[in-house]
């Protein structure tokens, strides 16, 4: 979900819905705002944020809005967000989960109607009670807050009062200052266009904001936080010509990549620089590197490490982030986990984290999002420096973590004393040669689209490699199911005969990954299997002969082991043009949302 605030003198609805725009990814299925003037107008429903009228109110000066994921209760107008109390003075809109909130609607029931399905209603009673205590806003705010369990981000104004409360447990929230205006969100996305001056809420904060001032608690104490200037625009998150945000987005990668290598390689000396705090004596004494993360972050980090293991020399296991249990063989502190995620927010990424570091793990956050939680965290933190993604379905970022991530094994095999200088400038020449041959497979995309046109028809998709083949076959997979609602699968390729190829037919194309690093002859066995009963095949490949046995060959440019990481550039095309053959929600696709804050 998504929240906004707004309190100043500009056009505040425009402002409002504007920066609800903005949020849209983070959730679609309802959205809505209450602005304050002398009363209180709340405006939502389900649907898309384009489909809410929110009326001109030249006197508003103060409001609040939210999009939403659904959590608890379906998407209707009722549990669209704002919630009110039964006066319909307080307003308050909600990200994240209050895991107690069925014993106060019980409690509350016998006073107070409810009037949706949410948790998120019974903030606005419990309000309301106190409110009707005598408590001042902010006052009943706290009280309620310090009953509330569970995870969550709020943000609450009322008749007669000055500004907006904003809270934050577990949920991230930022505040954006400007001259005699202040603004509210859930990230810098929602009022970037406004202002580059921010300030990241840390858990337990609740903040008053009026126009001119904000003033935060944390329990009894007033704390400053300090204020940051974030550095991309509002251009950059703009579509800039493209029809959607995601095909932006995979044609940002050259630049996404050179902003991940920038000033950190040289690729001379075969070294790396990532301005981490880990000496060479803790780098010398990791006894296991342990990676966390969700969807395509996952994967990624399945890609990291092979290489981890094969240039760092260490012990790797990665987890699904919502499986993961810390366990260390030897002391705790010589295991570094490493979390993968691009918003730095992902809840199942943060407990798991959480797990780590209260075990006594040493931490490290691989991130887009400056300021972000986990970044936040982390014992160390790496940004990946992809510049925004708005498109639900991760692109870009991908890229820029596996090559953020093949810089932190090349740092690690370094200071481990295990990877030479020249085996580093290998692999540095490597990685900094992705930027071009990203350019080539996007220069080939109508290639991609016309086999697009061809199987949009299909009946499900198969994704096969081996090695670093193998978590870009499950990422080509889960693009392409997340964007066209198609059936589709990734396996290693030497598994497809041990069960998946029983659902292989004529009418079910197999995409094999046959670059470096992907045991590409192997493969080539499988995929004369799924040939030789009648599926198509689609070579994504970097052999300077294709096999005849395929039906389309993408062309991948060579660059050693990283050439699975351009080949995946052809199944994100892949992924986007069967999506566009079937009209789909490319940028939004249904029941997904880009950052899940929930558990
Ligand atoms: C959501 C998004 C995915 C993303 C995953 C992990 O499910 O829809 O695209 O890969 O979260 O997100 P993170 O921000 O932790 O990388």
């Amino acid at each position: 979900c998504g929240i906004t605030g707004y309190i100043g003198d500009s056009d505040c609805s425009a402002i409002v819905a504007q920066s609800l725009k903005n949020l849209e990814y983070r959730g679609y299925d309802s959205a809505g705002v209450a602005l304050l003037d002398d009363e209180l107008h709340i405006h939502k429903q389900s649907g898309q944020i384009d489909d809410l009228t929110i009326p001109p109110m030249p006197d508003a000066t103060c409001g609040i809005g939210h999009t939403r994921w659904s959590t608890h209760g379906a998407p209707t107008d009722a549990n669209a967000h704002p919630h009110s109390d039964c006066t319909g003075q307080v307003a308050v809109v909600h990200n994240g989960i209050i895991d107690n909130y069925e014993r106060f609607k019980r409690e509350l029931r016998e006073d107070h109607r409810f009037t949706s399905e949410t948790d998120t209603e019974v903030i606005a009673h419990l309000i309301e009670d106190a409110l009707d205590e005598g408590f001042s806003l902010r006052n009943a705010v706290e009280n309620v807050v310090s009953m509330l369990e569970g995870s969550f981000a709020i943000a609450v104004t009322a008749v007669g009062f000055d500004g907006i409360i904003a809270a934050r447990q577990d949920s991230p929230l930022v505040l954006g200052h400007g001259e005699n205006e202040n603004f509210l969100g859930s990230d810098v996305t929602a009022f970037v266009e406004y202002t580059q001056t921010v300030t990241f809420l840390e858990d337990g904060d609740l903040a008053h904001i009026t126009a001119d001032d904000v003033r935060i608690t944390n329990g009894d104490t007033v704390v400053e936080r300090d204020r940051q200037t974030v550095e991309w625009d509002a251009d950059a998150a703009e579509k800039g010509g493209y029809e959607h945000y995601m095909r932006k987005e995979i044609h940002e990668q050259p630049h996404a990549v050179r902003q991940a290598l920038s000033g950190r390689i040289d690729e001379f000396a075969g070294t790396v620089d990532l301005d981490l705090s880990l000496s060479d004596e803790y780098c010398k004494s990791i006894d296991e590197i342990q990676i966390i993360a969700c969807g395509t972050s996952y994967y990624a980090g399945l890609y990291a490490a092979e290489l981890l293991e094969q240039y760092a020399d260490i012990r790797i296991s990665v987890h699904i982030a919502s499986e993961y249990e810390f366990r260390a063989n030897r002391d705790p502190w010589r295991t570094l986990v490493i979390a993968v995620t691009q918003s730095g927010e992902t809840a199942d990424t943060l407990r798991a984290l959480r797990k780590a570091d209260g075990a006594g793990a040493r931490t490290l956050a691989v991130t887009n999002t400056v300021g972000s939680t986990m970044a936040r965290e982390a014992d160390d933190t790496v940004y990946i420096r992809s510049g925004p993604e708005i498109g639900v379905a991760a692109t870009k970022t991908f890229a820029s973590q596996v090559i953020t991530l093949a810089l932190l094994t090349v740092y690690l095999g370094r200071q481990r004393n295990v990877l030479s200088s020249s085996e580093a400038s290998t692999i540095l020449n490597e990685v900094s040669e992705v930027p071009g041959a990203i350019q080539q497979v996007l220069d080939a995309e109508s290639v991609v689209h016309e086999t697009a046109k061809e199987f949009a028809d299909s009946d499900a998709y198969f994704f096969i490699g081996r090695r670093f083949g193998y978590p870009v076959a499950l990422e080509g997979a889960l693009k392409l199911k997340e964007i066209s609602y198609e059936h589709a699968e990734g396996f290693a390729s030497g598994e497809l005969k041990h069960g998946p190829l029983a659902l292989v037919t004529e009418n079910t194309p197999v995409l094999a990954i046959l670059t470096e690093g992907t045991s590409a002859d192997e493969t080539l066995h499988n995929v004369k299997e799924v040939e030789s009963r009648g599926a198509p095949a689609i070579g994504v490949s970097s052999e300077t002969d294709p096999n005849p046995v395929f039906d389309t060959v993408f062309e991948v440019p060579k660059v050693g082991l990283m050439e699975p990481v351009v080949a995946n550039v052809y199944l994100q095309l892949f992924a986007y043009h069967v999506a566009s053959q079937k009209d789909r929600s490319i940028d939004k696709p249904r029941n997904l949302a880009k950052s899940v804050t929930v558990e």
